[in-house]
């Protein structure tokens, strides 16, 4: 992990962030049914409600929950009632079912950001929303995605009617630090990586082909030039590839998986298991050869096989820790990483893709189905 400096930026530097974005404050999800997802995140992700709002509290078509923890918010908003709104919010939901709407960017001052963005060629979708200690406006992104830039004066609501629950005390044993980076499916990844490097002054920070002979992608992170917003954007390169197939489930581009950077993720693991969260199947197999392809961690190998987890090593002074959720919805779209980085770790687990399909292949053979 790089470390935290103040994100305030020199203003000759600012050419390096043109839209002066400070880090990820939230995401919103539209869902069905904003109270079952909110428990859901509160009882098996160890988050806590930090603001509710509807249109008594004076939010348009919605009701929703913001639920978070450390720096990690996440809204869940229904459609409530029969306005222009809540019909919006409804479309969204019958195309693409539960799925997020908006990554949106805390920033220096919203309405540079909102214009610069515009002037480099992005397409306004809310213009700016000026209310007290609060001020806002969202661009167009991939497929119906959007990015609000927004600032929050310090010690006022959530957002614009919402009021905030006091006393969303952090008692979980599970504990997320922030968003480590947020993944895009889409058609066309080298039209999404320029639109963040035109608009958004980001950098390319690795590019991937992953082929596990059954199904393959390819990857590029695009990532902010303080390296506090990392977003890799996969494009099917097969046709079976399971970008392909997610792609055809939502309905067209968005939000595949969201990562959640935690200290201790065999804790957090472990409680999530327990709390009825379930992750990706990882054989003992993949275990056998782990020692050999990462050399010397401090995670005892036994807890590690215990909770399932996968450990990438991507550079010699570095390495991570990572598992995956099975999809959160209905449909088979987004899931959840629970990542934990050590040392000068800066990857997203790539040698971890193979190293997972062989260790399948292994048990599959072992049980005779090859
Ligand atoms: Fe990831």
């Amino acid at each position: 992990m790089n470390s935290h400096t103040s994100p305030e930026l020199d203003p000759s530097r600012a050419h390096i962030n043109p839209l002066g974005l400070r880090s990820i404050d939230h995401i919103e999800f539209i869902v069905d049914n904003a109270d079952e997802w909110a428990d859901y995140h509160v009882q098996c992700m160890g988050m806590q409600k930090r603001a509710y709002g509807d249109e008594s509290t004076g939010l348009k078509g919605r009701r929703a929950f913001v639920v978070g923890q450390g720096r990690v918010n996440f809204i869940f908003a229904e459609p409530q009632g029969d306005s222009p709104e809540a019909n919006q919010l409804r479309a969204h939901f019958d195309k693409h079912g539960n799925g997020v709407k908006d990554i949106a960017f805390r920033v220096k001052n919203a309405a540079n950001s909102l214009k610069t963005a515009s002037e480099s060629g992005a397409t306004v979708v809310r213009d700016l929303d000026v209310q007290d200690g609060f001020q806002a406006g969202s661009i167009a992104a991939y497929g119906d995605t959007i990015h609000t830039f927004l600032e929050r004066d310090r010690g006022a609501p959530f957002a614009p009617g919402y009021q905030n629950i006091p006393g969303g005390i952090e008692d979980s044993d599970i504990h997320f630090m922030m968003i480590d980076h947020v993944v895009a499916n889409v058609e066309d990844m080298d039209q999404w990586c320029d639109y963040y490097r035109k608009i958004f002054g980001f950098d390319q920070l690795a590019h991937f082909n992953i082929d596990t002979g059954r199904s393959s992608l390819m990857s590029k992170v695009m990532k902010d030039n303080l390296g506090y917003i990392k977003l890799p954007i996969n494009e099917p390169s097969s046709e079976n590839s399971q970008i392909q197939l997610y792609l055809d489930d939502y309905k067209g581009p968005g939000v595949q998986h969201i990562a959640l950077l935690t200290s201790n993720i065999i804790t957090a693991i472990s409680e999530m298991r327990s709390n009825g969260v379930d992750f990706l199947h990882v054989p003992d197999t993949y275990f056998e050869e782990l020692p050999g392809r990462v050399g010397e961690i401090e995670e005892p190998l036994d807890k590690l096989q215990e909770n399932g987890i996968l450990v990438d090593r991507d550079r010699p002074d570095g390495y991570l820790l990572q598992l995956f959720t099975k999809p959160i919805f209905e449909r088979p779209t987004l899931f959840y990483e629970v990542i934990q980085r050590k040392g000068n770790s800066d990857g997203f687990g790539e040698g971890n893709f193979q190293a997972l399909f062989e260790a399948i292949e292994r048990e599959q053979e072992r049980r005779g189905l090859l």
